[in-house]
């Protein structure tokens, strides 16, 4: 009996390198899903142009001119027309509000460049520097109504080494971060999880 395929939405704004690494494992076989839609706030957006390239339906909103919630109603819209059922933000560079996390209760995945609690927000490789910290790198998380705040699904860790720039640390991040985005996903499309508090527990079976 063939294995149910989870419909993945993915929500980018930019280059698209982890939709690129998402897709990559889903076509390999290594994760039950298939990508219903591909979504950016940015018409330019380079992972836009890859996902066409690639054959699968796209969709931009531009947010100029709406409000937060509105425009987060019409994301979400979009999403559900498109039967999505996970969403994954690959960097997708807007706060999500209530409206669209509530659309989808940890059913929404997102990757972030440094070890969460630290340094959420913008430009986190740069933040690591700056604070002079020996350790940084990438965490996949649910979406909360909180900024890089919910529940952990994977983590990898990234020594910063002396010399290091904004540029060369984010590299050696990225490498992981195409590592465990769809090892995230995978676990989260299987369901072989559960949801304790702030405590994802993965089932080792
Ligand atoms: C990635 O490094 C991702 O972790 C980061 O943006 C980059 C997107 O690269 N996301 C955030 O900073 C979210 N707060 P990509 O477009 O090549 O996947």
């Amino acid at each position: 009996m063939s294995q149910h395929l989870k419909k993945v939405a993915i929500l980018l704004s930019g280059r698209g390198s982890n939709f690129v690494a998402l897709s990559d494992a889903i076509q390999e076989g290594k994760i039950p899903a298939r990508i219903v839609l591909v979504f950016s706030n940015r018409p330019d957006a380079q992972g836009l142009e890859k996902a066409r390239q690639r054959g699968y339906p796209t969709a931009c909103i531009p947010p100029e001119g709406r409000g937060r919630e509105p425009y987060d109603q019409l994301v979400a819209e979009a999403l559900q027309e498109a039967g999505a059922e996970v969403i994954c933000l690959a960097g997708y560079m807007r706060i999500l509000s209530p409206v669209l996390v509530r659309a989808f209760p940890e059913r929404i995945l997102n990757i972030h460049p440094s070890l969460l609690p630290a340094f959420t927000g913008l430009r986190a490789q740069r933040q690591a520097l700056e604070w002079g910290a020996r350790v940084s790198g990438c965490t996949v998380h649910f979406v909360d109504e909180e900024l890089d705040h919910g529940p952990i699904i994977l983590q990898h860790p990234v020594p910063i080494l002396e010399g290091d720039t904004e540029e060369s640390l984010s590299e050696r991040i990225l490498v992981h971060e195409h590592e465990i985005y769809p090892q995230a996903l995978r676990i989260v499309c299987q369901g072989k999880y559960r949801i304790q508090g702030r405590r994802v527990i993965v089932d080792q079976a």
